[in-house]
């Protein structure tokens, strides 16, 4: 393939995007983490099944950094995930650490590559990646929104028995509880749900939405969900990859927009080969920038957290 995605953390969401990018054949794919033989047996694994599943993408596993230079796209999943009774910003101080550690460790071997932050408390880590890599912010870009976005519009498929497909959905805001999903921008068909389903229905969705997370932390009780965040990295990479300028939710670095500034937070942006190539503003109503600026005090709260941590 003539493009490379390293993907740090050989875990459980950054092997099943690894499973994803090669099997999409959109690129080679570098597997990276710390635990000595996994990334190697990973990759190995997923050659093997390559003949199989009919794709030519090359993925090699190591314990170092080499076989990243020059990759088109770092998506960085290292860290630890969270467990039954944990919040993801309970992840904080070992995973900024961790983030870090990787994130300057990409950017010496890949000075132009964009980075798709994945690890826990998002819009942190965001901010852990931008001050570390000191890339231009279109290159440092979270990935949330998409995946909150399409848990949300899986539960309106299933609420109202009508195809994935026909479905649309905004999710805004930090990825955490305060997250805001905007059901006026949320469509079936391009027809706004507050058209096809009660009020109550719609907060019921809402609501299973911000603690989409959490649910599936509770039923798996030894990590947290992997198969929808790995397909939410890969949609934005492949946007990225084939320039496709797909208008995306995703952590941003906003300065000034939505009347926010100096933080990592989800807003609609369009992503092409430049990574973050425009930041959408759309129209809020009044509760809804209520809503956001709420979310953006969490993650300003964050924030405070990492300064007190030195990073
Ligand atoms: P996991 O535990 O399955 O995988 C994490 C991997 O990172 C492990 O294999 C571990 O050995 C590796 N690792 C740890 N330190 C490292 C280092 N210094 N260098 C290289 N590799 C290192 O966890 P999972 O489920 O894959 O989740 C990864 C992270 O992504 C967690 O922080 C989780 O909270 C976050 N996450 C974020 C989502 C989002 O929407 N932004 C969605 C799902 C997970
Ligand atoms: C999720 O939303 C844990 O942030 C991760 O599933």
């Amino acid at each position: 393939m003539d493009k490379k995605v390293t993907v740090i953390g050989a875990g459980n969401v950054g092997a099943t995007a690894a499973q994803r990018l090669c099997e999409k054949e959109l690129c080679d794919v570098v597997l990276v983490d710390i635990v000595e033989g996994v990334p190697q047996g990973k990759a190995l694994d997923l050659t093997e099944a390559a003949p199989i599943e009919k794709h030519d993408a090359h993925l090699t596993g190591s314990n170092g950094y080499e076989a990243t230079e020059g990759s088109d796209i770092v998506i960085i999943t290292a860290g630890i995930p969270r467990k039954p009774g944990m919040s993801r910003d309970d992840l904080i101080a070992t995973n900024a650490g961790i983030v870090k550690n990787v994130t300057e460790q990409v950017a010496k071997l890949s000075p132009n590559t964009v980075l798709i932050i994945v690890s826990n408390p998002l819009d942190a880590m965001c901010h852990v990646a931008y001050e570390a890599s000191g890339f231009s912010k279109n290159r440092v870009i979270g990935m949330a929104g998409v995946l909150d976005s399409a848990r949300f519009r899986a539960f309106i498929a299933m609420e109202l028995n009508v195809s994935v497909e026909n479905t649309h959905a905004f999710v805004l805001g930090g990825h955490g509880d305060t997250m805001v999903p905007l059901p006026r921008y949320s469509t079936v068909a391009g027809i706004p749900i507050t058209e096809l389903m009660p009020a109550d229905r719609i907060d019921a969705l809402v609501e299973r939405t911000a603690n989409g997370g959490a649910e599936i932390v509770s039923l798996l009780k030894t990590g947290s969900a992997y198969y929808a965040p790995a397909s939410a990295a890969v949609e934005m990479a492949e946007s990225i990859l084939k320039d496709k300028k797909k208008v995306l939710p995703c952590a941003t670095y906003l300065q000034g927009e939505y009347g926010l500034n100096d933080l990592f937070i989800g807003v609609p942006v369009k992503l092409g080969a430049d990574g973050v190539e425009d930041v959408i503003e759309i129209k809020l109503s009044q509760s809804e920038q209520e809503l956001l600026n709420k979310s953006a005090q969490a993650v300003e709260e964050l924030k405070g957290i990492l300064q007190k941590l030195n990073y």
